[in-house]
């Protein structure tokens, strides 16, 4: 019998979240009901922040957060290439520019000195991402922004669980952070989002904004400013609030998965694993991905890997090179050398909490002979 296939990734969902999810059905209130505060209470009080703002995706949360802090048209935004799409993209949408810099060739995460290399008089925002749920040096980037009196947006989509070196929570410095519920991410409500931060003149206009411009004390169709549709049903935020309750052990799950990867492909010659925690900081575990040796053909090896029955992506590709970005900022290879020499050779590799040692090794045995054949371009063709 052949093997089963290994999904790319897969939400742990339970009893709890389809007891959760008919409560909400059985209530009769599917929208700004009861549940949306909870999950909004209890998603701060796990990060730390004094205030949180749930909303229907991790990118209307990028969105509303740069308004909330002053980003506006003609403004930039220093950011990473080396990121999904959306951290720079939600700048595009108040006619900002995404500036990019370069990335740390180790945590993958922007780079404070290119960054404070990139920052110009037209600079509105920094906008670190915690990449693969690695913390950005926060401290660094709290720093510049002091400096040139910038705001700061933190793309934290990848990184609950994570934490700083000095034991805060990602998320939880006060500075808007925003959260993505995707369904591969650590906690999923299918689609969803939240923004964390600690001012709470940002609550009421990140809820006004995000339920069409109503602010709280007013009357139904009443609206004294822009706003979006990008509310969290309480469908979602009763599903959000049940993978709460099973955090920490989804956590922990995944940090086992990685540890066992990184046992089974420990000496595999010049495989490049995620980083290992330095000075403190501990990795939110998101994603496991490896950068493959430079003589090895990506695509192929991800062939050979579906021909095992094992999913793999390339993850991330650089974001300046897309192109969009190519055909309206004028982007070229060449620009951001650390970030494209790491996006041309990232592989993610199955990565869930339930994953099995037994998938671990497949993975493990698949990609071993995967680059076996290094050199052998076409060998399966
Ligand atoms: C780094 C990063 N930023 C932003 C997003 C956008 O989140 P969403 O897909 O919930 O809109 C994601 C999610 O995939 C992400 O990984």
């Amino acid at each position: 019998m052949a093997d089963e296939a290994i999904p790319l990734a897969r939400p742990v969902l339970g009893e709890e979240e389809e007891r959760a999810v008919i409560d909400v059905l059985r209530s009769g209130q599917l929208s700004l009901g009861p549940r949306l505060e909870q999950f909004e209470q209890q998603f701060a009080s796990r990060v730390g922040a004094p205030l949180a703002s749930a909303v229907s995706s991790g990118t209307a949360g990028l969105h509303l957060a740069l308004r909330a802090v002053g980003v506006q048209d003609g403004d930039e935004v220093v950011t990473s290439p080396f990121s999904f799409v959306a951290s720079a993209n939600a700048s595009l949408y108040e006619r900002a520019r995404p500036v990019f810099a370069d990335i740390d060739p180790v945590t993958l995460n922007l780079d404070p000195q290119a960054a404070a290399d990139a920052v110009t008089s037209r600079t509105r925002a920094l906008l670190p991402v915690h990449v693969f749920g690695y913390p950005a040096d926060m401290q660094a980037f709290e720093a510049l922004a002091g400096q040139n009196d910038v705001a700061i947006v933190e793309d934290a989509c990848e990184a609950l669980g994570a934490r700083h070196a000095d034991g805060a929570p990602v998320g939880g410095r006060g500075n808007p952070a925003v959260f993505g519920f995707y369904a591969n991410k650590q906690l999923t409500t299918g689609e969803g989002g939240m923004v964390t931060f600690a001012d709470p003149a940002l609550k009421e206009r990140i809820d006004s904004e995000r339920n069409q411009g109503r602010a709280p004390d007013m009357g139904w169709l009443d609206h004294d400013r822009l706003g979006f549709n990008y509310r969290l049903s309480d469908i979602a935020c009763g599903l959000g609030l049940a993978q709460l309750e099973r955090l920490r052990e989804m956590l922990a799950a995944r940090a086992r998965v990685a540890a066992r990867y990184r046992e089974a492909l420990a000496g595999m010659e010049g495989l490049e694993l995620p980083c290992a925690d330095r000075a403190g900081n501990e990795r939110g575990w998101f994603v496991f991905v490896v950068q493959l040796p430079r003589d090895v053909d990506r695509d192929q090896t991800v062939r050979e890997l579906a021909t095992a029955g094992i999913q793999s992506k390339p993850y991330l590709p650089a974001i300046h090179l897309m192109s969009f970005y190519r055909e309206r900022f004028g982007h070229r290879e060449g620009e951001f050398p650390i970030c494209e020499d790491v996006a041309a050779r990232s592989l993610a590799l199955p990565f869930f909490p339930q994953m099995s040692e037994g998938q671990v090794g497949r993975v493990a045995d698949g990609l071993s002979s995967a680059l076996s054949r290094r050199g052998r371009a076409g060998a399966l063709d």
